[in-house]
């Protein structure tokens, strides 16, 4: 196997990512969408996949990850749980392609810096310098983990000072090291392998707060958030990340914001918006409304962003990928839509969240692409070295 390392190109261009298949109906709380979908613990299946979206011209899969499900109707139809444990299975898709980015989720609050690092630098290694670390502070599994919860301030503080931790020992490359923090201390050298890329792996943080922005503004690559049909809800975070990004120093192109997007393909643009209305109204609403009151207890931002719907509109709307917006229509369609969105917002990356997954709905995206390279706000992979 040939692999590249991915070397940062804050271009200005547009990223593509796509929101993993890790459960068995990760983003619609729907059995009919669970039913139509390929197994998901199937380790062949997870390998077709993840060419296809090589192949395609995705940048990098996006493996979301918790420890803890969102109740009984969730399970049983296969919504977010069983779900792939993101750095395992990050290694598995890592082997599997040579050079699309690999992002796996690692809480700060449960993991110790050091096993943070060294996991992450043996993923680096296994994928040849390609890997990437999604930095989530942890909220929602802390009983499983037996932790007493942090409120959001905190939670923020120790996020940050562990990612500042995780840096200092990927730094190191194995000299010693020592770290006095407000929640973290440590001492001593941290054995290789050390890790590829330079001066460390890709940072993402999906934090929407005002505290989840500095921490992606000040110590992150790449954040996100979810791309809903209010364009001016787009446009301020797009704004206020490159402001933070300027305030901490940095040229505000290092700091890609990534806006989630849902997608639904057809032959034409009828036949997929009867599509989306069917998987639509397959929604099993037990499942959408715990899903639902899980997602929006979650944030103040996202109840903020999401209005006060009643529990059941609420659930109608986040049991469709989490109430981001939801393109419609041939590639070209889409492609048209992506561009009218970069064009009013300045918005640079987007992840694709299917709601059906087939080898063939994955390899489609290379047709909006296509369009996307015509219009000249992209380029193909292979052409700029493979880089985020
Ligand atoms: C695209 C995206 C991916 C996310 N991935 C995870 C995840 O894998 N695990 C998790 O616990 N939270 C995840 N979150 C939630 C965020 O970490 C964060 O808690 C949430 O966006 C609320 O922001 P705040 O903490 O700044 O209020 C994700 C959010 C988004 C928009």
């Amino acid at each position: 196997m040939t692999s590249s390392i991915k070397r940062r190109l804050p271009d200005g261009q547009l990223r593509f990512g796509l929101m993993w298949f890790n459960s068995q109906t990760p983003y619609l709380t729907s059995a009919v969408a669970a039913k139509t979908n390929p197994p998901v613990l199937d380790v062949s299946t997870q390998i077709v996949l993840a060419r296809a979206a090589e192949s395609a011209g995705f940048d990098f899969l996006f493996l979301a990850d918790t420890y803890v499900g969102h109740g009984e109707h969730n399970a049983r139809i296969g919504h977010a749980e069983p779900r792939l444990y993101s750095p395992v299975w990050g290694a598995v898709l890592a082997t599997a392609t040579e050079h699309i980015g690999i992002a796996s989720t690692l809480h700060t609050k449960y993991l110790p810096p050091a096993v943070i690092a060294r996991m992450g630098a043996n993923l680096d290694v296994v994928s040849g310098g390609r890997w990437a670390w999604n930095i989530v502070p942890g909220t929602m599994d802390d009983a499983i983990i037996g932790m007493a919860p942090l409120d959001h301030a905190e939670r923020y503080a120790h996020a940050t000072e562990a990612v500042r931790a995780v840096k200092t020992l990927w730094q190191s490359r194995g000299e010693p090291v020592e770290f006095e923090g407000d929640f973290h201390r440590f001492s001593g050298r941290l054995i290789g392998p050390h890790h590829i890329q330079e001066p460390w792996p890709l940072l993402f943080n999906a934090g929407v707060s005002p505290a989840g922005q500095q921490l992606i503004a000040t110590e992150c690559d790449y954040g996100f958030f979810t791309l809903v049909d209010d364009l001016d809800k787009v446009r301020g975070p797009v704004e206020n990340i490159a402001r933070l990004a300027v305030e901490a120093g940095r040229d505000p192109k290092e700091v890609n914001l990534i806006g989630t997007v849902a997608v639904v393909m057809g032959e034409s643009r009828a036949a997929a918006e009867e599509h989306f209305a069917q998987l639509r109204d397959s929604i099993d609403m037990d499942a959408a409304r715990a899903w639902a009151s899980n997602f929006l207890g979650r944030s103040q931002t996202y109840r903020d962003t999401h209005g006060d719907a009643e529990l059941d509109a609420a659930a109608r709307s986040v049991g469709v990928a989490s109430g981001a917006k939801v393109l419609l229509g041939t590639p070209d369609d889409v492609a048209e839509q992506i561009l009218a969105i970069h064009r009013e917002t300045g918005l640079r990356g987007y992840q694709i969240t299917p709601l059906t997954w087939s080898e063939k709905e994955v390899l489609q995206y290379g047709e909006v692409f296509d369009v996307l390279e015509r219009a000249g706000v992209w380029t193909p992979p292979h052409k700029r070295g493979f880089s985020w």
